[in-house]
Order: structure tokens, then C-alpha cells, then sequence
């Protein structure tokens, strides 16, 4: 099985995380459209003419699936991608929202969903939460956290800071969700900031139980060849890569 995983920039690693951790393909090809990054301030036009640029560059490989890891691109284009894509399309959105529904079994929980302005302004988690029951939402732009992140801080008074900014008047969560591939590396903050027993929804660990459950992904591969792909400074995706992945 070989895969495309796409996102903006350097978020989508997290997503490679969780599929290498559960070795589910035999070959990864990322591509990052580091030369645009951020995606979560442009509008949908714009995110969709990337996305189907993202599909135009995975035809280069013979891939059997593409992973939209960058939320922004999930909630707005991936039907645009599936039209123009010769391999299934699977998107962190979807993923989350089911992830969501199978850890809560409370309907009435209270979740707080974070993502860039784009994600939030779609809706696409608040439409897919209620379609399963979910009546506790709220949901916060927190772009800021992406450039902190790019900058590789993960903990610390800026990230505070920015907690305080974002989330002075929000009540605690019994769940967050993730809505962005980069602010896995601050669970451990936002567990600091909120509670240890808050849950959260991480997009990585979504598709991995999508595929499992929904998909049937069931084959181990005990090796994973994977390839790295940057519009811009490759080198500099590949270090971070192995920095964050331990290659
Ligand atoms: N990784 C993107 C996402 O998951 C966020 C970064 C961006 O704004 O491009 O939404």
C-alpha cells in the first residue's frame, strides 16, 4: 500500500507519526506546499486550487490512497480533490468527527474545537458533531498556534500567553479537538492548561482508527519507504521530519 499525505506545511507529520507508529503502508510520499503555508487564513477558492495542485503533484506516483492530513484543506476541498484524484481521497475532518463520536459517549459533552480561521468558519466539525448527536460545541480560531509551532515551541510563556489570549472566557472542555495538524505537539500544554482528564482528538490517531474500523486496514508492514516532498526548502522539511518522526 503506498499513500500520499498532504498538508500545508510541516503539520501533517503528525499524521505520518501515527501511520508509521501503526505501520499501515508499505511506502509514504508527503508533500508539504511549504511555500504557501499558512492555508487557515486564505479563502476557499484559493484552498481548493492548492488542493487540486496537491492531487496534479500525486500523480507522479502510483499511489493507492491520498491522506488530506491538514485540516483546512478537509473541510473545504476534498470533494474538489476527489473529482480530479485517480485514487480514493480521505480527509482528518471525517476522521475527527468519528474519533469524536467513538470516544464520547456522552452527548452532552462539552467540546471545544480548535483550528484555523478556515476550519473554524466552515463549520465542518460543528455540522458533523451535531449529525452524530452532539449538542455542546464550541469552536476557536487559534491560528497563532501555527506559526509558535513552525517555531518549535511546544511549551513556555509565549504559549501561555497565547492560552490566555484564546481561551479567557472559555468554560473547561471535556474534550478538545485538534482541528489542525500542527497542535499535537502542544497537547501537553493545553493537558497543563485544562485538565489531565480533558480528551483529546488528535487528527493522526483519527485516520488511523478510520482506516482500521471503517476501512479494514488490518496489514502490518514492517518497513515503510518514505519519501519527502517541500515546494519550498525540502531541506528544511526533511530535518524537521527527523527530528519529530526519530528517523
Ligand atoms: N496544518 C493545517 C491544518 O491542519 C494548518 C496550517 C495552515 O494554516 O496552513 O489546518
Amino acid at each position: 500500500m503506498k499513500v500520499g499525505v498532504f498538508d500545508s506545511g510541516i503539520g501533517g507529520l503528525t499524521v505520518v507519526k501515527s501511520l508509521l507508529e501503526n505501520k499501515l503502508f508499505e511506502e509514504i510520499v508527503y508533500f508539504g506546499d511549504t511555500a504557501r503555508v499558512p492555508y487557515g487564513i486564505k479563502d476557499k477558492s484559493t484552498i481548493i486550487r492548492y488542493a487540486i495542485e496537491a492531487v496534479e503533484f500525486f500523480k507522479n506516483f502510483e499511489l493507492d490512497l491520498i491522506i488530506v492530513a491538514c485540516n483546512t484543506v478537509s473541510a473545504h476541498a476534498l470533494s474538489e480533490m476527489r473529482e480530479v484524484s485517480p485514487c480514493p481521497v480521505i480527509g482528518v475532518v471525517e476522521a475527527g468527527i468519528l474519533a469524536t463520536a467513538n470516544a464520547l459517549k456522552d452527548k452532552n459533552s462539552n467540546i471545544l474545537i480548535l483550528g484555523t480561521k478556515a476550519t473554524v468558519n466552515s463549520k465542518a466539525y460543528e455540522i458533523g458533531l451535531k449529525a452524530e448527536g452532539f449538542t455542546n460545541l464550541e469552536a476557536k480560531a487559534t491560528g497563532l498556534f501555527v506559526p509558535i509551532v513552525e517555531e518549535e515551541i511546544y511549551e513556555g510563556e509565549i504559549l501561555d500567553a497565547a492560552f490566555k489570549h484564546y481561551f479567557k472566557s472559555i468554560t473547561k472542555p471535556d474534550a478538545v479537538i485538534l482541528g489542525c495538524t500542527h497542535f499535537p505537539l502542544i497537547t501537553n500544554a493545553l493537558k497543563n492548561y485544562f485538565s489531565k482528564d480533558t480528551v483529546f482528538i488528535h487528527s493522526g490517531d483519527a485516520i488511523v482508527e478510520q482506516l482500521q474500523k471503517s476501512f479494514c486496514f488490518d496489514t502490518r508492514y514492517q518497513t515503510t519507504k518514505l519519501e519527502f516532498f517541500a515546494s519550498e526548502n525540502p531541506e528544511s522539511l526533511k530535518a524537521i521530519a527527523k527530528k519529530w518522526l526519530n528517523l
